[in-house]
């Protein structure tokens, strides 16, 4: 998501009706802590987008998905989140881009973050710097071309990139702190139980929306985490309510 609106993650139940005065009460404590810190600081304090009004003690995790789009899958992923308010990550290849324009689009427009999977899903740790940013860039200028400007994260196939090269490619990178290997099982039971098993707060969770297990995983994770009271929220959401900002350089895990 680029130059998304300010942050307003409040639960919709917590708008309405008997909490709602507390909710409100809740926000405009946050706005004058916000407020002094801006005073104390000198207007260094607000997060990276701005304007984030963030309640206390709310638990937030990121779903991400990686290697689409896939025309059949990544769009009954959309509608599943669409449905239940969530907004994902997602590090697409390049070269899956045009043919998928509609999906890239719809992404945007729902309010996920998207990101940089490469070109061709090539490992940046094992080609010449040349040929690792072409893979970068040649993906990024997809996506402007979709999309406009924007910052474009990057999460490098396996993980990797050559060491020493971190900074080069001029954008946040991010990896994962929940993997459930869902490539390898598809299996929708499985796979949503090891992520149950092993979320907390502020976990980055990797899954792969090629996969009709892995679509069904996520809306089963979504909905069981809504009930433990999890907020879903981007990647670079994640780092603004933490007033994480993020840096061109290290690979974060979350
Ligand atoms: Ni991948």
């Amino acid at each position: 998501m680029k130059n998304g609106p300010a942050l307003r993650i409040l639960d919709p139940n917590e708008q309405e009706g008997a909490s709602c005065a507390m909710a409100k009460k809740g926000v405009w404590i946050c706005l004058l802590a916000v407020l002094a810190a801006l005073c104390l600081s000198g207007g260094e304090a607000l997060p990276a987008d701005g304007g984030a009004v963030i309640p206390a003690g709310e638990k937030y995790v990121a779903l991400t998905f990686d290697d689409g789009p896939r025309r059949g899958t990544t769009d009954r992923l959309l509608d599943g989140l669409r449905q239940r308010d969530v907004a994902a990550t997602f590090f697409l290849i390049g070269q899956q881009i045009e043919d998928n324009a509609d999906l890239v689009t719809r992404m945007a427009e729902e309010g996920h973050q998207i990101g940089n999977h490469t070109w061709s899903h090539q490992r940046l740790d094992g080609v010449l710097p040349d040929a690792a940013a072409q893979e970068v860039t040649r993906t990024e200028a997809a996506l402007e071309a979709l999309l406009g400007g924007g910052e474009y994260w990057l999460r490098p196939p396996y993980g990797q990139v050559t060491p020493g090269t971190e900074a080069d490619f001029g954008v946040p990178m991010v990896k994962w702190s929940v993997d459930p290997r869902d490539w390898e099982s598809r299996d929708t039971g499985k796979v949503t139980q090891a992520i149950l098993e092993y979320v907390k707060p502020g976990s980055i969770i990797l899954l792969h929306d090629i996969y009709p297990s892995s679509v069904e995983t996520a809306l089963q994770v979504v909905d069981a985490l809504m009930a433990q009271g999890y907020h879903f929220v981007t990647v670079e959401q994640l780092f603004a309510i933490r007033g994480k900002i993020p840096e061109n350089g290290p690979i974060y895990r979350q």
